[in-house]
């Protein structure tokens, strides 16, 4: 029995039907997967995933693309999920902290300190033997399967006042993704956390609701949170991660070689934006600094130290405690 994730509200008076895959055999007709993003056009996941359809384009001689909807046309990520759910559209970018609500097991991918760097992160959530498993645990409940995932990079927390120690977050509104792992991630961190869809963060921290938000350069930048939050510290309390998350019943509906088409360029797609992501990083800074923003050094051994009693807090059944330990054994200097 499939579980319902959250109320629809406005999205489905969209009126979308399904989509327009066909189902029939390659090569008869025309598959146009609808992908749901919350980021802008000038995001790396955007240039991905339009250089993943112009790929999808070119080697079915135009019979199969995607559409994709940017700045949160299709509804925040919670929303999404449901329209994956539902097979009313076929794919979208969705953060862990989103598919920690549906599962647990996903937790352990979100947990502070779990990767080092991108380059652990980014071999580990395409290993079949670390993820396998995890990727296709949500298909009989809801309908959905991971494809993998773009890094989010480390992100950092910034806010309206400078802010130089852990000290200074005392009673600071810190904005966090929803869940329960990200509430008490901010707590340990001294902060007040406050859950939020990320669309609505720009105007909470215009009007005064939030005092500061925790993301990556890159969507600091494009979101222009720098305008109402210049303070950037350099907190580098996790590597984040968006999954590429598709309807079930799409994939099984598609004929076996464009299934397997959709999931090949899919491993260029991720590489592509790997390589995108030092570069869209660099720049973010540079344009937010040029818009007036600040970066605030922080102690990031504090920070680690802090935030290291939650993997215990958080990791509690076997299943979560196995998986944390098979990416920790390999991250680089830590492999056999
Ligand atoms: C990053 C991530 C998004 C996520 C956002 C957030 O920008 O790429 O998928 O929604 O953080 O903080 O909500």
């Amino acid at each position: 029995m499939k579980r319902r994730i959250v109320a629809l509200g406005t999205v489905v008076a969209l009126g979308f039907g399904l989509s327009a895959c066909s189902g029939g055999g390659a090569g008869s007709d025309v598959i146009i997967l609808r992908v749901a993003l919350n980021q802008t056009e000038t995001h790396p996941s955007y240039v991905a995933l339009s250089n993943y359809s112009d790929r999808l384009e070119e080697q079915t001689d135009g019979r199969m693309r995607l559409d994709i909807f940017p700045n949160e046309t299709l509804g925040a990520q919670a929303e999404v999920l449901q329209l994956l759910s539902d097979n009313i559209i076929d794919l979208g970018i969705i953060s862990g902290s989103q598919m920690e609500n549906l599962s647990g097991d996903f937790l352990v991918l979100n947990m502070p300190g779990v990767f080092d760097s991108v380059e652990h992160q980014m071999p580990v959530v395409h290993d079949p033997e670390i993820v396998g498993e995890l990727y296709t645990s949500l298909e009989d409940s809801n309908d959905i399967t991971v494809m993998g995932g773009f890094t989010q990079g480390s992100r950092h927390i910034y806010t309206k006042n400078k802010v130089t120690s852990l000290a200074d977050l005392d009673g600071v509104k810190i904005r966090v993704q929803e869940s329960e792992l990200n509430l008490a991630m901010i707590r340990a961190l001294g902060g007040s956390p406050t859950p939020m869809a990320f669309g609505e963060v720009y105007t909470a921290l215009q009007s005064g609701v939030l005092d500061g938000a925790e993301n990556n350069e890159v969507s600091y930048f494009t979101q222009k949170h720098f305008e109402v939050a210049p303070f950037f510290t350099n907190s580098n309390h996790l590597v984040g991660l968006d999954y590429m998350v598709a309807s079930t019943e799409m994939l099984e509906g598609l004929a076996p070689e464009d299934r397997q088409l959709l999931e090949d360029e899919w491993i260029n797609t991720y590489e592509n934006h790997t390589q995108l992501w030092d570069e869209a990083t660099q720049e973010a800074i540079e344009g937010a600094q040029a818009g007036g923003a600040e970066w605030v050094e922080i102690d990031q051994e504090e920070v680690r130290a802090a935030l290291e009693p939650l993997a215990d807090e958080f990791l509690t059944t076997p299943t979560q405690r196995e998986l944390y330990d098979k990416i920790r054994a390999a991250a680089p200097g830590q492999e056999d």
